[in-house]
């Protein structure tokens, strides 16, 4: 295996990629950076100060959260998935997280980082990029169970919608749009277990890394 190896896994929400990256971590000894992570500390922080997510200097000023905001439970939540993909189109938002996620996949022995952008913005050096991705259905109905075990009461169809409203704008805004990166391969996880899933990951990195 080549040193530095920078594993960049991209695809929407639910897709099943941090599932993936964390297993690729584990596999590889190498460390992992949830980069959804940070776009959902500064949409919480935005709310929390009585922000508007839309707006791009009330998110930019949420981006100077602090470390343990990382930690804050309520990251994990749907809702703040909602304001992450609005705080997330605004350019600056973006260039003010660039340093730290770029720092990240460049660290010497390499990384393993998820998101959106990695392959095509973050790292478009990495060695392996993989686009894991997923039907609609399928997806919440594994974001319902997550969000069942954490015993948050949501609807299914409330997951559908918002699901498809994120992939909608995490498509469609203008910088650095979720894209299949030229070099990349795609994993559909619709059918399968999370074993396979993970199996298929691996196969595919140890190709693309022997390329
Ligand atoms: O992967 P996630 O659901 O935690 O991401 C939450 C939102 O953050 C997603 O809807 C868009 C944004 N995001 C992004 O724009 N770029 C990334 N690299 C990671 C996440």
């Amino acid at each position: 295996m080549a040193q530095d190896l920078i594993i960049a896994v991209d695809g929407p929400t639910a897709s099943g990629k941090g599932t993936i990256a964390r297993a690729l971590a584990a596999h590889y000894g190498l460390p992992h950076l949830d980069t959804g992570l940070l776009y959902r500390a500064v949409g919480r922080q935005c709310a929390l100060a009585g922000g508007n997510p839309d707006d791009p200097a009330d998110a930019l000023a949420a981006c100077d959260f602090t470390d343990d905001r990382l930690g804050d439970p309520e990251l994990r939540a749907e809702a703040t998935g909602g304001l992450a993909s609005r705080v997330s189109i605004h350019p600056a938002v973006r260039t003010a997280l660039y340093e730290r996620q770029r720092a990240f996949a460049t660290q010497p022995g390499g990384a393993v980082l998820d998101g959106r952008d990695i392959a095509s913005v973050i790292a478009p050096e990495a060695q392996a990029k993989l686009f894991v991705t997923a039907s609609v259905e399928a997806r919440a109905q594994r974001r319902f169970l997550e969000m069942h075990e954490q015993g948050r009461d949501i609807a299914l169809a409330e997951i559908a919608a918002d699901l498809a409203a994120r992939d909608e704008r995490d498509r469609n805004r203008k910088d650095a749009p979720l894209v299949v990166a030229e070099g990349a391969l795609v994993i559909d996880t619709s059918d399968l277990r999370r074993e396979e899933a993970i199996a298929a990951a691996i196969a595919a990195v140890d190709a693309l890394a022997a390329a």
